[in-house]
């Protein structure tokens, strides 16, 4: 498949990259420092571009099969105004719709949409102080998502690790189930890379945790 990562420079979107060519996938790898993706490979073509420029999506989604969406912001960013993951997101359906691109496939996190029911109450105001601002954007981000006619999958990760690889998580699809954790981000790599020929979880938006 041809698949292009927006937000591939380091992340689960660097570890998607990596596992997504190992699995013989030709990946474009959309960032906007792309001289941080120490990754070479004649499958790999690596653009420099922003996730809120119509022009950069739309040169990046062009010939594409199946868009995998791992965007993040920086620590020092969480305490100000955030509108990337919703911004990205409307310019993304945007493009893909006009290219009859109709695989998405996008992380947000636990405690977006309807997912932060589940919080528990001693996380709950911590989680608001510290992430809040950028789950409210997630939130708007899932529900252009939702609305939009692409064959979408919204993945939450519980709290992220630099661990290993080890394939062995729970998928919560159930919002009866869903429940913080934590997995590492090469284990969420693992399930993005499942869903690029997967069809499973079309629609659904399961929760990742150990
Ligand atoms: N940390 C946690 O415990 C946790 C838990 C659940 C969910 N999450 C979510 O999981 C996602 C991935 O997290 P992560 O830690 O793997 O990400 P990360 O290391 O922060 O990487 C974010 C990526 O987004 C890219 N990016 C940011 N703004 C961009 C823009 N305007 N245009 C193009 N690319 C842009 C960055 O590249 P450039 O800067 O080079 O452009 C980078 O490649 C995030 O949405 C995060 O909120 C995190």
């Amino acid at each position: 498949m041809r698949v292009l990562i927006v937000g591939a420079s380091k992340g689960i979107g660097l570890e998607t990259t990596r596992q997504a060519l190992e699995a013989g996938h030709n990946v474009r790898a959309l960032a906007r420092s792309i001289s941080a993706i120490e990754v070479s490979d004649p499958k790999l073509e690596k653009i420099a571009g922003d996730a809120i420029e119509i022009e950069d999506i739309e040169a990046a989604t062009t010939g594409m099969d199946v868009v995998i969406q791992t965007l993040g912001v920086g620590l020092g960013e969480l305490l100000g105004p955030i509108s990337l993951f919703s911004k990205a997101t409307q310019v993304l359906i945007t493009a893909m719709n006009d290219r009859g691109v109709k695989r998405l496939i996008t992380v947000t996190g636990f405690g977006a949409g309807d997912s932060a029911a589940q919080i528990s109450c001693f996380q709950r105001v911590p989680f608001q102080m510290v992430f809040g601002r950028a789950y409210d954007d997630k939130t708007v981000q899932e529900r252009l998502i939702r609305d939009s006619k692409l064959d979408w999958t919204i993945v939450r990760p519980g709290v992220l690790t630099s661990g290993p690889r080890t394939g062995r998580y729970l998928v919560l699809s159930e919002a009866s189930r869903w429940r913080n954790g934590v997995i590492s981000r090469a284990d969420v790599a693992e399930f993005l890379v499942q869903q690029i020929e997967g069809t499973t979880f079309i629609g659904k938006t399961p929760v990742l945790v150990n």
